[in-house]
């Protein structure tokens, strides 16, 4: 007798003219991602071009290409950080993050880009440095610093310097992984003043670059005023001095190309380390078009897409082994492969409810048991409410879904592929559950709950108990609620705040997934201990 291997079969109607709205709508926003990409990753005026050629640097792109091996594929992190948030930054915030694969080994680079004020750190300069170094660490990333900043952009010291996860956090995390073996090298290209004189400082091994490279505590303007004494830059704190008088540097190089060159023999010789996850089959294409995701998704969210569609378009030879499928039947969960890589993957196809939440407890339990790590794929509205459902015990059933998640010891991923909202971004592996990587589809949405509900809920609080309303006034209110919420629950906003370690486009997904999993650590006689399941 046979028995029918675990294959989607797509009911999509290629043809429909749903279908092909749907894909227009989702193309005009992958032209808005793309051009968005395009500045991120060239954000050089030609006059700072032109500064750069005259003083003998790369441009940060060069760099990054410069020392990855020739051809590898790079996972970028956070490339639109600080979008629209600080006057003349362009997407990226003044710096790269990116895992880069160097002599055959994964490597995390962080590149300050001197040419967007000066590489100096922003807010959210801070914060994706900082998310670049959570990265390697969870991950055995060693960390490779490009040096060439200003240091703190001084206008906002006070979003920059004296928190917990601000500037310091970046020297204090240096030396805790150097403490358990990560090694931190640093090429110091260019400007390293005061608190990012603790960069290279701080680093296992440094590389400086004669003429260009300087490290001071206090640059020559400090020193006159403090002290009284002229000098110039180099004589204070050059390539020359640190590489062989004061020792704060390594290796003298007389380029930034024999600076590359340098780095890469310095990763040669890091000795063993850590392996990413590896492939478990051959790789396969989905038996379905992966371009047919568009024409599923749409840029209406509240029309919604049933997820087993875009799963058959993600997957390798669309084979879903589906755990469960006949229960709790809004959330899909099952065994997969992408490029060869083994993957459990937990889907929304609707509102969460008991049975879902309970069913996806046990299916991250068997995860975690076979060592197979998650992939959560969200378009959640949220938990079921109501009477019937609070009685049957939904946030006990909900409690289970949140402590699996939260106590899972293989490696997360979490793609955002359509709504995001309420409690369901927790319990489907939300940022604050600490997915090893997060990214976004340029249709999603992300916020506490809809616009249309935050604004009904506000104006029943503010309006609701009053005799007489002024149904204008109401209006209005709720119109600017609704407008922040349009503004806020964009996942342009998210991304520029760091919510996601950047958007992607769906045919990016299966690359960027075999890619981060590739660059998962994970050990797997790490002990398992799950949480207490509330019963
Ligand atoms: N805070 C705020 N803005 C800064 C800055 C800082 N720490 N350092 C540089 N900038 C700004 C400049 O005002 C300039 O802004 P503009 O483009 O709006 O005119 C831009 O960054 C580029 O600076 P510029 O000096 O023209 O570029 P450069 O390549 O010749 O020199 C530096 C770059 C970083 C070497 C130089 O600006 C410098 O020494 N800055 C001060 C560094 C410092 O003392 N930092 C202490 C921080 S703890």
């Amino acid at each position: 007798m046979e028995f029918p291997v675990p294959v989607i079969s797509s009911q999509l109607k290629t043809t429909s003219t749903e279908f092909r709205e749907r894909r227009a709508q989702y193309i005009a926003l992958l032209d808005e991602l793309s051009a968005h990409h395009r500045r991120a990753s060239s954000p050089e005026s030609a006059e700072a071009i032109a500064t750069a050629r005259q003083r003998k640097k790369l441009l940060t792109s060069e760099r990054l290409e410069a020392l990855s091996d020739p051809g590898a594929p790079i996972l970028e992190i956070c490339p639109l950080a600080g979008m629209e948030m600080y006057d003349g930054v362009p997407p990226g915030a003044g710096i790269r993050t990116a895992v880069l694969t160097i002599k055959g080994r994964k490597c995390m680079v962080i590149a300050n880009n001197p040419s967007v004020k000066g590489g100096t750190y922003f807010p959210m300069t801070v914060k994706k440095h900082v998310r670049a170094q959570e990265i390697a660490l969870e991950n055995r990333l060693p960390c490779i610093s490009l040096v060439d900043s200003g240091g703190a952009f001084l206008p906002l010291q006070a979003e920059v310097f004296p928190d917990r996860d601000h500037f310091g956090r970046i020297f204090r995390n240096q030396a805790v992984m150097s403490a358990s073996g990560i090694p931190q090298i640093a090429i110091v290209l260019g400007s390293c003043t005061a608190g990012g004189a603790y960069v290279p400082a701080m680093s296992d091994e440094t590389v400086m670059v004669r003429g260009n490279a300087t490290i001071f505590l206090g640059g020559p303007p400090l020193v006159k005023a403090a002290t009284g004494q002229d000098v110039s830059a180099e004589e204070l704190g050059g390539a020359e001095v640190h590489c062989t008088k004061s020792g704060v540097s390594d290796h003298l190089v007389d380029s930034e190309e024999e600076a590359f060159f340098r780095a890469r023999e310095i990763v040669e010789h890091l000795g063993e380390g850590s392996r990413g996850m590896t492939p478990h089959a051959a790789p396969e294409e989905p038996l379905y078009a992966p371009e047919e995701i568009h024409g599923i998704l749409g840029s209406d969210l509240r029309k919604g897409f049933p997820i087993l569609e875009v799963i058959a378009r993600l997957v390798d030879g669309s084979r879903f082994d589906e755990f469960k499928a006949a229960y709790g039947t809004t959330l899909k969960c099952g065994f997969a492969h992408v490029l060869g890589m083994h993957v459990g993957i937990v889907a929304n196809d609707g509102i969460l409810f008991s049975e879902s939440a309970l069913k996806a407890a046990h299916f991250i339990q068997l995860c975690n048991q076979r060592g197979i790590p998650l992939v959560f794929l969200q378009n959640i509205v949220g938990f079921m409410v109501g009477k019937e459902y609070e009685h049957r015990g939904i946030a006990k059933d909900g409690a289970k879904m949140v402590t699996a998640v939260a106590t899972s010891r293989v490696p997360k991923i979490t793609l955002l592929v359509g709504g995001s909202f309420g409690a369901g971004n927790y319990a489907m592996c939300g940022r604050a559950y600490d997915p090893r990587f997060l990214a976004s589809w340029p249709g999603s949405r992300i916020s506490v709950m809809g616009g249309q509900q935050a604004a009904k809920v506000l104006s029943e609080i503010r309006y609701g108990a009053k005799k007489s309303v002024d149904e204008k006034e109401r209006e209005t209110f709720e119109a600017d609620i609704l407008a922040t919420y349009e503004r806020e629950g964009s996942p342009y906003f998210a991304t520029a705040r760091l919510w996601d370690d950047g958007v992607i486009a769906p045919l990016d997904t299966r690359r960027y997934l075999a890619l981060a999993l590739s660059t998962c650590h994970f050990n797997p006689d790490d002990e398992y201990r799950p949480g207490v399941f509330r019963m």
